[in-house]
């Protein structure tokens, strides 16, 4: 098979499809193995130090043991034992019910759903939008508006009367464009559980067409502007909206994550070196053919033969204010470009605004930005995501940190490179290569980050797309690493601006009953809790943590005894981790908020292997789901 085969490219996921048409190239170098051997010795000796010094941190990977000892825990629920069919599971005394799946109509005037066409082009904008992502609930003067990401399209599903799902005509790549994007929606509950409030004013769909302001240092820069935007500071559109954040002033960011899969070529290339670059760092494919969805055959604005600025124009951090359905999101390149997955924020002490934010690609980067004015409730909001410092980390051996900043003294790049190409800036300033950095959740009950490293069958085995060598090291200890971990650091000084951090893993997935070493997971994994692949993160609260996978679910081999993908429940404070739910086969569970009153949680469901949630006969439909318990308590 190759990457023309069009069929493939439909049922992979844009990870999947990105690493098959840009294969990094092997290294065998004897420095490497070399090098790797070395940090992996200093990965145990670091272990070992952080188990002896557990009380002086607090907690360890080892109080998980602690806590598996009989210690009281802070789950409401009893473990839910693994699954493997097609729909969705939680414990006894909870329940769950559908709020919305693709398709369904957030306007009267919306074309029906058919069960096996789909949704027209006609009204496709008028619909919830397909792969639910990221999500956040914004209580707006009493009424609930969630606010969701649509991150990819299925588009064998939403092209129906297609052979492959590849676009035949400038019809079929709108239709594709308008099933995603972002979903803002008024939800209410009544008396048949949640709802979407169809033609409220508030509802809103912002998908590949719509209208953005870009702004921070890129903007107005010759590598931003098209013939249609000569300005540089308008584009449309925002792409491949993966994981979510929020500000404390009330608006959502939607994270830009694999745009490079939208962009492609019908002419041979001549292009100077800092397109030539920063496409193969980014994956933007430059052969002739006809990639992902073809957009490029139907629609310019992606044939990078004809505008090669537009790819520069994706990968950011996107506001958008759910309050106000005119308004324009904004594009904040000073958080800067790559393969953005969520965005965690947090107030230092002194009122500076925090965003954490990974770059989901194997061996890339963990970054965080640090404003420069403080927020000040109700003041001025304007300038905190886009005057300010970016950084990138540098994680330890010894279990130490730091954020090293992006500056153009550190990077020899200016401050608009800076932005545009950030995956540069950091190699430049030795930032330490990660496993596939997804999302980043804050604790609101103790001053510590949180980022899930999905995965990285890379890990000691090929450098990233830049050529920065990833031996096994400190937060990321394993060769072809194919069932990830989760980092944890403590910024210096109780205080999220610091400069500095300390660093402990807080789980290591792995297999307890078929593997060996460090790949049978840490101390608070076990045969009753097992999963591969953490990616979606938030916390309650109260302050548990809620993961959520995007992993293998064969349920055989080094992935027997996992099932399907899940969400499971961890306390920060024992390490103990109990799976709360589980999603229909083929599916990935993604995206968590809760309602106002907190008696609700709102799940993702991504796309389902199955025929959820409408059983035989009908398509496969991304959707998301309520959870209660049954006896309306609280749930985080
Ligand atoms: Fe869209 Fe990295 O997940
Ligand atoms: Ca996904
Ligand atoms: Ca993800
Ligand atoms: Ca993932």
């Amino acid at each position: 098979m190759t990457h023309q085969d069009p069929q493939l490219a439909h049922e992979m996921s844009p990870d999947d499809w990105d690493e098959m048409n840009f294969p990094r190239p092997e290294t065998q170098g004897f420095d490497a193995v070399v090098e790797a051997a070395i940090s992996r010795r200093g990965f145990m000796g670091g272990t070992l130090a952080f188990g002896s010094g557990a009380a002086v941190m607090g907690t360890s990977m080892l109080s998980g043991e602690a806590a598996m000892a009989g210690q009281a825990d802070r789950f409401a629920f009893d473990q839910l034992p693994i699954q493997t069919d097609g729909t969705v599971h939680v414990p006894e005394g909870y329940t769950w019910d559908v709020l919305v799946r693709w398709g369904d109509p957030l306007f009267s005037d919306a074309p029906a759903f058919d069960a096996e066409m789909g949704v027209p082009t006609e009204g496709s904008d008028r619909v919830f939008g397909e792969n639910t992502d990221g999500m956040e609930l914004f209580n707006v003067g009493g009424h609930e508006l969630l606010v969701v990401n649509s991150e990819y399209v299925n588009a064998k599903y939403n092209l129906a009367h297609t052979e492959d799902g590849m676009p035949t005509s400038a019809d079929d790549v709108l239709r594709l464009q308008n099933f995603q994007g972002v979903s803002v929606m008024e939800v209410t509950e009544g008396d048949n559980g949640w709802e979407v409030v169809i033609d409220s004013p508030f509802n809103r769909r912002i998908h590949h067409n719509t209208p953005m302001t870009i702004d921070g240092p890129a903007a107005g820069h010759d590598l931003l502007k098209t013939e249609a935007d000569p300005t540089g500071t308008a584009s449309l559109g925002t792409f491949n909206n993966c994981g979510s954040g929020r500000t404390p002033w009330g608006t959502y960011l939607t994270c830009e994550e694999n745009f490079n899969g939208y962009f492609g070529t019908t002419a041979e290339l001549a292009l100077g070196d800092t397109h030539t670059m920063g496409f193969k760092r980014y994956g933007v494919k430059t052969d002739i053919d006809t990639g992902r969805y073809n957009y490029h055959g139907f629609d310019a604005r992606f044939d990078i033969s004809k505008n090669p600025n537009e790819p520069h124009r994706a990968g950011y951090i996107v506001e958008i204010d759910p309050a106000k359905p005119d308004s324009t999101p904004v594009k904040h390149t000073a958080l800067g470009r790559f393969k953005h997955e969520n965005a965690a924020y947090a107030l230092a002490p002194d009122g500076r605004v925090v965003v954490y934010m990974g770059d989901d690609e194997r061996g890339e980067f963990m970054y965080k930005w640090l404003s420069t004015d403080k927020y000040v409730p109700g003041g001025d909001t304007s300038t905190l995501l886009s005057k300010g410092q970016l950084y990138v980390a540098k994680f330890n051996d010894d279990m130490s940190g730091e954020w090293m900043a992006l500056t153009p003294a550190a990077t020899g790049m200016d401050e608009a490179e800076i932005a545009i190409f950030s995956r540069m800036a950091a190699s430049a300033v030795g930032a330490t290569t990660m496993d596939r950095p997804e999302w980043i959740a804050v604790n609101p009950t103790a001053v510590e980050g949180y980022c899930c490293l999905t995965n990285n069958r890379n890990r000691g085995v090929k450098p990233n797309a830049g050529g920065d060598e990833t031996p096994a090291n400190g937060p990321n200890p394993r060769e072809v690493n194919n069932f990830g971990q989760i980092v944890r650091w403590r910024p210096s000084g109780d205080n999220h601006a610091s400069n500095t951090f300390e660093w402990d893993l807080y789980v290591m997935a792995g297999n307890p009953n078929t593997q060996e070493g460090l790949y049978k997971g840490s101390s608070n994994i076990n045969a009753g809790n097992m999963f591969n692949s953490p990616d979606g993160m938030q916390f309650d609260t109260t302050g548990i943590m809620w993961i959520q996978t995007d992993g293998n679910d064969k349920n055989e081999g080094d992935f027997a005894g996992m099932g399907n993908n899940q969400m499971l429940a961890g306390d920060p404070v024992t390490g103990e981790i109990r799976r709360f739910l589980t999603g229909p086969k083929g599916s990935e569970v993604t995206g968590l908020t809760w309602s106002t009153d907190r008696r609700t949680m709102f799940v993702g469901i991504q796309h389902p292997g199955r025929p959820f949630p409408d059983g035989e006969g009908s398509l496969p439909r991304s959707a998301i789901v309520a959870v209660k318990r049954v006896d309306n308590a609280l749930v985080g």
